[in-house]
Parts: C-alpha cells; sequence; structure tokens
C-alpha cells in the first residue's frame, strides 16, 4: 500500500514508553522524496519570515493562490444549492462519482465543443491536482515530465513507486544521466526529465528523448508560462502514437490563452490523433477562483486503449468509483453557473483578464530591470531568468529586502535553476507595490 507495509524486526523499547515502535516499516518510497513538497516549504519560510518582520508588508506571488472574488452568479448558485439540501424536498446525497450529469455535459459542450468529446468521457473531480495522483495508481511504468514542471508529476510518481530503485540518477538527453533534482522528488531510470528552456522554445527535442509510458505535458506550461503552438502538440502527439506512450495533458490554465494566441491550441483534442494516446486534467481553481471551492475534470477517450485492446476508461472509472464519491455537490452547482449562464462566462473572461493585466504589469517591470522574462502572456504566471545566481538565493534575497514571496524555479527542476516563478495572482494594488519594490531592489 502507499503509506506502509509490515516489519516483522522486534521493538525493544516496552509499548507506553517514549520511543516505541510499531512494526510497521515506513514506505521506502516516502524516503526517496529528498524534501517536503514545494510549496509547504515556501510556506514554511513565508511563515518564518513573518515572525522576523512581524510590521513588513509582505507580498505573496508564490504559490498560484486565487485572491479575487468567485463571481457573485456563481456563488449564489452555491449559496441556492446549500440552502436546498436544507430541505427535504431538494436534499441529495452521494451523487454519481463521475460527476452530475448537467456539468459533466456543459463541461463537454462549452470547453469541448466541435472536438468530439463526449460527455460520459469527461469525470468530475475535486481539482487537477487528486486525478494527478488518481491516475497513477499503478506503479512500474515509466513517465517523462517537462522540465521544469509542476513538482507534483514527480512527486506522486515517486510516492507511488514509479522510481528504480537502484538508480536515482535522471537520464539526460543525451543518454547520460546526472544527480537527483533539487526539487521534490529524486528522479528514478523510470522518470524522464524532457528539457524545456529559452533555447528549444520551452519544448523538448522529441528526438533524443527515451519512449516512455507516460508523458506529463502541461501547457500553458507551469512554471515557464508557454504555451505549446498546434505545431509542438502535433510532434507530440506524433511522438506518443510512434511509441505508444499515453500523454497525461495538463490543461489547467488553457484559459489563460488569449483569442490572438489562434496557434496555441487550449485543449489536446484539437490535435488529429489525441483521442487515441491522451486524457486531459483541468480545473476550475485558476480561472473561476474555486482554489478553495475544489473542482477539476478529467476527461478519458474512449478510444484510449492498453495494449490487451482494453479502454482505459473502464479502469479510470472503476479507480473514480473506488477511491472517490464525487466532488461535492454544492461545488458542482457553482461549476454549472460558471459554464451555462452569459453572466458566468463573462465573469470568468473578466477574472483571467484580470489576472493577465497583473502578469503584464510583472513583464513590464522585469524587462524595464533588464531581466529576461518569459511566459506572462497566455499564462498568469511570469518565470524570471537571474544568470549566474541560484533560484533559492534570488529567492531568499527578494524575501528577504523586498518583503516578496517568489518560487525558486530549481524547485521545478534541474533546468530551472537560476530562475524565480512570479506569479500574478494577487490583488492589483500588490502587484503595482511588489513591481516598485523590485524596482527599488534590483
Ligand atoms: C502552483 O502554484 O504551481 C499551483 O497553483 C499550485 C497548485 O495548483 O497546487
Amino acid at each position: 500500500s502507499i503509506l506502509i507495509s509490515y516489519c516483522s524486526t522486534p521493538d525493544l523499547h516496552s509499548p507506553g514508553t517514549s520511543g516505541w515502535r510499531t512494526r510497521v516499516r515506513r514506505n521506502e518510497n516516502m524516503e526517496k522524496l529528498q524534501n517536503d513538497y514545494l510549496f509547504p516549504q515556501i510556506e514554511m519560510r513565508k511563515m518564518a519570515h513573518i515572525e522576523q518582520y512581524p510590521d513588513a508588508k509582505l507580498i505573496s506571488l508564490g504559490i498560484g493562490n486565487t485572491t479575487q472574488p468567485v463571481p457573485e452568479i456563481v456563488a449564489s448558485a452555491m449559496a441556492e444549492h446549500s440552502w436546498g439540501l436544507s430541505t427535504v424536498e431538494r436534499y441529495s446525497g452521494y451523487g454519481p462519482e463521475q460527476g452530475n450529469e448537467a456539468l459533466r455535459k456543459a463541461i463537454a459542450e462549452k470547453v469541448y465543443g466541435g472536438l468530439g468529446i463526449k460527455h460520459t468521457e469527461v469525470f468530475i473531480s475535486d481539482g487537477a491536482q487528486s486525478d494527478i495522483s488518481r491516475i497513477q495508481a499503478r506503479p512500474k511504468v515509466t513517465v517523462a515530465v517537462q522540465d521544469p514542471s509542476f513538482p507534483a508529476y514527480i512527486d506522486t510518481a515517486v510516492i507511488m513507486g514509479q522510481t528504480d530503485g537502484g538508480n536515482n540518477n535522471i537520464v539526460n538527453e543525451d543518454g547520460s544521466t546526472r544527480a537527483a533534482a533539487a526539487g521534490g522528488g529524486k528522479s528514478g531510470k523510470n522518470i524522464e526529465y524532457m528539457k524545456c528552456n529559452a533555447e528549444n522554445g520551452f519544448f523538448p527535442d522529441l528526438s533524443r528523448t527515451s519512449r516512455t509510458d507516460i508523458i506529463f505535458f502541461c501547457s500553458p506550461n507551469n512554471p515557464t508560462g508557454n504555451a505549446a503552438s498546434r505545431e509542438q502538440l502535433k510532434q507530440l502527439v506524433d511522438f506518443a502514437m510512434k511509441n505508444g506512450s499515453i500523454i497525461v495533458y495538463d490543461a489547467a490554465y488553457s484559459a489563460f490563452i488569449g483569442e490572438e494566441a489562434d496557434d496555441c491550441p487550449r485543449s489536446i483534442f484539437e490535435i488529429p490523433g489525441a483521442h487515441q494516446v491522451a486524457i486531459e486534467i483541468s480545473s476550475f481553481s485558476k480561472f473561476a477562483g474555486f482554489t478553495g471551492v475544489r473542482l477539476g475534470w478529467t476527461v478519458v477517450p474512449e478510444e484510449l486503449l492498453f495494449s490487451n485492446g482494453e479502454p482505459l476508461i473502464k479502469d479510470f472509472n472503476r479507480i473514480v468509483t473506488t477511491c472517490f464519491n464525487g466532488a461535492s455537490n454544492i461545488a458542482q452547482a457553482g461549476g454549472l453557473a460558471c459554464l451555462t449562464t452569459p453572466e458566468g462566462l463573462e465573469a470568468i473572461r473578466e477574472l483571467v483578464g484580470y489576472y493577465k493585466e497583473n502578469a503584464k504589469i510583472l513583464m513590464e517591470t522585469f524587462s524595464w530591470l533588464g531581466l529576461r522574462a518569459y511566459g506572462g502572456q497566455n499564462s498568469p504566471y511570469v518565470w524570471v531568468h537571474f544568470p549566474g545566481k541560484t533560484s533559492w538565493d534570488v529567492f531568499d534575497e527578494i524575501l528577504e529586502k523586498a518583503h516578496i514571496v517568489t518560487v525558486p524555479g530549481s524547485g521545478f527542476g534541474p533546468s530551472g535553476e537560476g530562475f524565480i516563478r512570479v506569479s500574478s495572482f494577487a490583488h492589483r494594488e500588490h502587484i503595482i507595490e511588489a513591481s516598485n519594490r523590485l524596482k527599488n531592489l534590483l
């Protein structure tokens, strides 16, 4: 199991005395994790800073935590649903584990209209991160991730035992190996890092990438903010087809792709053939302010088959119905209001626009400072390069001297070293204040 395994070594302490131990051995996969998960590490440093400087007006541009209110029409729908639960007529208990049919239909129609996605292929979740873990409920598959990338892919892979015990090195593009990541998890030879940097347009050189069973791919990417082009995603789908791999496409930030960026697909299913090689994970967190409400979804096309011909959707459904009792019905009522009312759709557009304007201010700030900054245009994240410095040094300096929390790029993988990620999820006045402080500091 994930957490424990049985150990027969007897313990010398008496039960009840200090230091007495159970006979349950720690899961060795947990020992492979080098550090705490990235965001709690940052939270700890933030809290220590607040303790040290209680009067400093700390600005948090670290974890991508939304700050703007949930649109009123959406909050009203959730309140209304919530009140209904206090009545005999409108009370409801468990719903379908896969989610309410109306919401599944709304997602299939509004998000994937014209892309051949049936509502029965949409599974409602309590957020993207839970499904990133749930889909890994099978050990011993090989995994590729963009480097840098959202640390949950690697860390959940390590916890689920995807790393090979004997080798904790990362496989380079040229086949050589190097030391494990500075971020959350040590990689094993079952995990392949696909280097994505400014030199390769933040898209991996697939001709030098080994075949893996699973390819995690996030676009717009967290943390670099880069949105892959149609041509690049076509290459990715072709690569998965050639190798018989499955792409886990993280589209949590797709709403940030601007209308003018018509060359950047919002879904992997815009690419011919993707229905046979990809699942897509997404979330209401960032575009609707649901980071605390918790609601997301995963699309698993019926056409996606395992090597024995069994459809993946059958197993995904089995896992969802076993490991999950469905998303909150209140949250689902909110999700429905987001997607099915003109006011909801307009409110989402405004929310996304607000954060994108913040990102623009941050981009202008770093450009004024003469630093190279990436992302920020089709993404809420700005990825800033500090040549010759380590990410943690830059993080510490900005925190210490400007009282601003960022995220050290190395926490997202080895290629993130020398970068920091700055989030635009903040109130406008905080972004402006942060911009002024950075201009004074740097
Ligand atoms: C981030 O800051 O990278 C993410 O927003 C955190 C998350 O979604 O878990």
